[in-house]
């Protein structure tokens, strides 16, 4: 188990490669089991929940190559049951359900724990399932879906949250070899689930409303192989940009559509950021001196849940007053116990979070938490005063590809030491 360590202060300064989206990359990879042909799935990140996903596509019969980023996956499953052991380190699994169904018209696959950002329910998912016409059993920690047939109907698909991105994707890879149409009413429209209406639509499904609130999904008898190019991830994106931010760099990242990060830009400039854009790169202009910027969470287009705890480190080091407040997972504030052993001055009150930016935080052992945790403590390391170690960082490998390598790069003293 390695821990990793940061020698705070320090500009960053050149530029970053930003790899593949790993929240467009769990369900296309899950969706390859609606097709026995071959599948080449190009730019997967290399993370531990694209290694978690193949295993599940391997323990349910697929055969899968990866290298170089490069998934080539095929053959029939031979099973429609995903263990608990797979899917209970990653709630993403869960996602299987859905192709597993519309393939199969059964699919058992253990309920996703839960985790230190909230409880993760699954009711709509297995709400859209039973509007196809499946028969749903809960037993034993599993969901137990069957069906004679899948028939399209019209669904909304809106829980007291919004929209859910995983139900969507979940439910469309059910409905695209059901009978007749399907139309999603209140469906998530961020950028991974237009990525996934891509990728079906590539394999031979037809869909129409790519990347909007009301999917219109019309039943095929089958899906062919197909091959497909990950996009860019925009949270790893989003990460570095508020990591510039955080240390007053001058930073650059290629591979970036800066088009799914006008929310956070926007609230940036406000903060004292400024930005020059390009084809697919962003740099990143940091300021001496930050403002305060209060942010609320909502489903995308809105400020992302996945940046809000690296955006609360950042304004933990403004001077003033911000407000934060998750819309998405109002739980998601386990990070301000770590910053403020770090001497940042937040607290939880009646489920947002007030935050008194201090003049600087200081380098402490730190424990990480979840993937976006994580993330918030690299970024206060980077600019915090001394060194600091963020211990259990397997946290941070799920969803950030080489991110110590990336930061060393472009100037940052980030090492990692065995525990
Ligand atoms: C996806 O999770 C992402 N994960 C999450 O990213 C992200 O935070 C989340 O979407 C929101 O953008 C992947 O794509 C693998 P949701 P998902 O269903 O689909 C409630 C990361 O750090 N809800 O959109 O599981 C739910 O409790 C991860 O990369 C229900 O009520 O999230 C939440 O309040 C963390 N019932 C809201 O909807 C359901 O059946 C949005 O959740 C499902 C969800």
């Amino acid at each position: 188990m390695d821990k990793l360590v940061i020698e705070g202060g320090k500009k960053l300064k050149g530029e970053i490669r930003v790899s593949g989206s790993k929240n467009s990359t769990l369900p296309i990879l899950a969706a390859t089991l609606l097709t026995d042909e071959k599948c080449v799935i190009r730019n997967v990140p290399k993370l531990r929940d694209t290694l978690t996903m193949i295993k599940l596509l391997r323990s349910l019969g697929k055969s899968v190559d990866y290298n170089n980023n490069i998934a080539v996956i095929s053959g029939p499953a031979n099973s429609s049951t995903a263990e608990y052991k797979l899917v209970s380190t990653m709630r993403g699994s869960f996602c299987v359900m859905g192709p597993l169904l519309g393939k199969f018209k059964t699919a058992k696959v253990s309920l996703p724990g839960g985790c230190v950002i909230g409880i993760r329910p699954v009711d709509l998912h297995i709400k859209g399932f039973k509007a196809l016409g499946a028969k749903i059993e809960v037993a034993a920690g599993y969901v137990i879906a069957t069906a004679r047939q899948l028939k399209g109907n019209l669904i909304y698909l809106g829980g007291i949250f919004g929209p859910s991105v995983l139900a969507t994707g979940n439910v469309m890879m059910a409905a695209v070899l059901a009978h007749g149409e399907t139309i999603i009413e209140s469906a998530a429209c961020e950028p991974e689930v237009e990525e996934l209406t891509e990728f079906l639509i590539k394999m031979g499904a037809h869909i129409e409303g790519k990347g909007t609130s009301r999917l219109v999904i019309r039943g095929v008898k089958r899906l062919h192989g197909a091959e497909y190019d990950i996009g860019p991830d925009r949270i790893e994106a989003g990460t570095f940009v508020l990591m510039a931010a955080a240390t007053g760099s001058t930073l650059t990242l290629k591979n970036v559509k800066y088009a799914q990060l006008l929310v956070l830009m926007d609230r940036l400039e406000h903060a004292g950021v400024k930005f020059k854009k390009g084809k697919d790169s962003l740099t990143i202009i940091g300021p001496k001196k930050l403002k305060p910027v209060s942010v609320t969470t909502y489903p995308y287009p809105g400020f992302p849940t996945d940046l809000q705890a690296q955006f609360m480190a950042l304004m933990a080091i403004t001077q003033g007053v911000s407000v934060i407040t998750d819309k998405v997972f109002p739980d998601r504030f386990i990070h301000i116990a770590e910053l403020n052993r770090m001497g940042a001055n937040i607290r939880r009150d009646s489920g947002v979070a007030i935050v008194e930016g201090v003049k600087y935080l200081y380098g402490a052992p730190v424990m990480a938490s979840d993937l976006r945790a994580s993330a918030a403590l690299v970024l206060a390391g980077l600019a915090a005063k001394g060194k600091t170690e963020i211990h259990r960082i397997y946290h941070l490998e799920r969803g950030y590809e080489n991110i110590d390598e990336k930061l060393k790069k472009v100037g940052a003293v980030i090492y990692r030491e065995k525990e």
